[in-house]
């Protein structure tokens, strides 16, 4: 059985254990762990699901609560994928702010994820990469 918990007052090797298991690793500094604390630290929305005492997902989202959810990072254990654990992972997020619309960039991997699970794509994003000057 799958527990779902909200917070993220995580273990932060944990936490960057998972992102390695999932493959998201491969696209998120997890060798620079004052990073990635401070990723985890400063979002304000975090959802985890666990099997017994295992990290096996982990949702991590900047929220307003009330108009937009920024969802940064979605990453499920790949021995726990399509399990339905992503999706309600995503769906506990959206309750936490109802009137909140969830926004994200998908990774190469799950480009067909969201339009599958009923997310719309837009066709005016745009993303600023660090360091750029304008
Ligand atoms: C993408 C990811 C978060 C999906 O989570 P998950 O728990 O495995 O997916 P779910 O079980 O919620 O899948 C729900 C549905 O989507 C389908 N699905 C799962 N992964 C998919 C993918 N990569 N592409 C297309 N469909 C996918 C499932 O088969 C399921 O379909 P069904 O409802 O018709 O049976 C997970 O595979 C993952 O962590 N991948 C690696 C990291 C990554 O790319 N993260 C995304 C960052 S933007």
């Amino acid at each position: 059985m799958i527990i779902y918990r909200v917070g993220n007052d995580l273990n932060l090797e944990d936490v960057i254990e998972l992102y390695r298991a999932s493959t998201l690793g491969e696209r998120r500094p997890v060798d620079d762990s004052a990073r990635m604390a401070a990723m985890l630290k400063n979002a304000n929305l975090v959802l985890t699901a666990w099997d017994g005492n295992l990290l096996v997902g982990i949702s991590r989202s900047f929220t307003d609560f009330v108009y937009a959810t920024y969802l940064a990072d979605l990453a499920v254990r790949a021995s726990h994928q399509r399990l339905g654990i992503g999706r309600e992972l995503i769906r506990r997020t959206q309750a936490e702010a109802t009137q909140a619309n969830v926004i994200l960039l998908a990774a190469p991997k799950a480009v067909d994820y969201y339009p599958h699970i009923g997310f719309r794509q837009h066709n005016s994003a745009w993303m600023l990469d660090a360091g750029k000057q304008i």
